[in-house]
């Protein structure tokens, strides 16, 4: 493969060509900001926190889906820049719930000083299935004062995950999982336009009544914790999720031929989710309903549940959680 040259932040750099902008960056170790980016997803180019000045160009650019050409000047700390992508984090911050993504979207975060308060507090969270009913063309503005937000209460419908959209930062990631880039289920997608926009299976029906195979691949890719195991949203609610105490154990699925290798999340002796490494050259981290949740007949106590988790997740399978104290309201 031919190379080409182009420079970054004024130092020369070679790449393979086809390389994007942003493999260009991090193959000098100049890391950027990604959100809606996955290596194992085609860009969709919704987020815009990795956009970087290329001379010439009108826009700026998102370095994540561009390629790299011969001879480009890229600047990647111009003030443009930095006052864009502190805005986007600003927007989203202002708006969602980003209390669970990663510690390098923090860093970032810090690093832009990311201040959402400016906009205001956060006007109330939308009631049940008040945000899924909205019609596009009709946006209401907020409260005086307040800064609209995407606050709702988190969607309870089954026993292997909930979907927390106040922590939705419309990135697609779980669509594209869903669709055509996995598992080609197309279970769920975009509705409504503007500010209501939210991701929802076809005609809101719940989970349980859609096209949805429980494969878990939307979760795998969420990156805000909007898309979360049932058994760890009930022990955070618990206050009991504890990722330091937890070991990863890294295993191959016990229930076809396929070979599918699974991470398995263990905290105080039990299995508290199931993930699977993205750099597989079979699964890039997807799996099936077995693999991603068929795990309890390992770990099946029966009566001799005596620790808080499995306290916690005994009422999780019986359909209730914590007598239901905790638990956030449902839809
Ligand atoms: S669990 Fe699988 S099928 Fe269901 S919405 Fe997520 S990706 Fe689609
Ligand atoms: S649920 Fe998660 S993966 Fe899906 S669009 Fe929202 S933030 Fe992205
Ligand atoms: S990471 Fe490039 S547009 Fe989202």
């Amino acid at each position: 493969m031919s190379e080409i040259r182009l420079s970054i932040d004024g130092a020369g750099v070679a790449v393979p060509e086809g390389s994007s902008i942003l493999d260009a960056c991090r193959s000098v170790g100049k890391d950027q900001p990604t959100l809606c980016y996955l290596e194992t997803l085609t860009p969709v180019n919704t987020c815009r926190v990795c956009v970087v000045e290329v001379t010439g160009s009108r826009t700026l650019v998102p370095s994540c889906s561009r390629t790299a050409e011969d001879g480009m000047e890229i600047s990647t700390e111009s003030e443009n820049v930095r006052q864009t992508r502190k805005m986007v984090f600003e927007f989203l911050a202002s708006s969602v719930d980003l209390s669970l993504v990663d510690a390098p979207t923090r860093t970032w975060m810090e690093h832009y000083e990311v201040d959402a308060t400016r906009y205001g507090p956060p006007a109330p969270a939308a009631a049940p299935g008040g945000r899924d009913s909205r019609r596009a063309g009709h946006h209401r503005l907020p409260g005086l004062g307040t800064a609209e937000t995407v606050h709702q209460p988190v969607k309870v419908h089954d026993e292997l995950y909930v979907r927390d959209y106040g922590k939705c930062i419309l990135c697609y990631r779980c669509v594209e999982a869903c669709g055509p880039d996995a598992q080609n289920t197309f279970a769920i997608q975009l509705a409504g336009r503007g500010f209501d926009a939210r991701i929802s299976t076809e005609f809101d029906v719940v989970l349980t009544d859609s096209a949805c195979v429980y494969c878990g691949n939307c979760i795998g890719v969420c990156p805000t914790g909007a898309l979360m195991f049932r058994s760890e949203f009930e022990l955070r609610a618990a206050d009991l999720w504890d990722e330091g105490a937890q070991t990863v154990t890294r295993t191959v699925c016990s229930f076809c031929g396929v070979g599918c290798n699974l991470d398995l999340h263990v905290q105080d002796n039990r299995i508290v989710k199931v993930t699977s490494p993205r750099d597989h050259s079979i699964t890039w981290g997807n799996l099936c309903i077995k693999g991603r949740f068929g795990y309890e007949y390992v770990q099946d106590l029966g009566d001799l549940a005596t620790t808080p988790i499995d306290v916690v997740l005994a009422s999780v399978r019986e359909g209730g959680a914590n007598g239901g104290r905790n638990r956030p309201p449902t839809r």
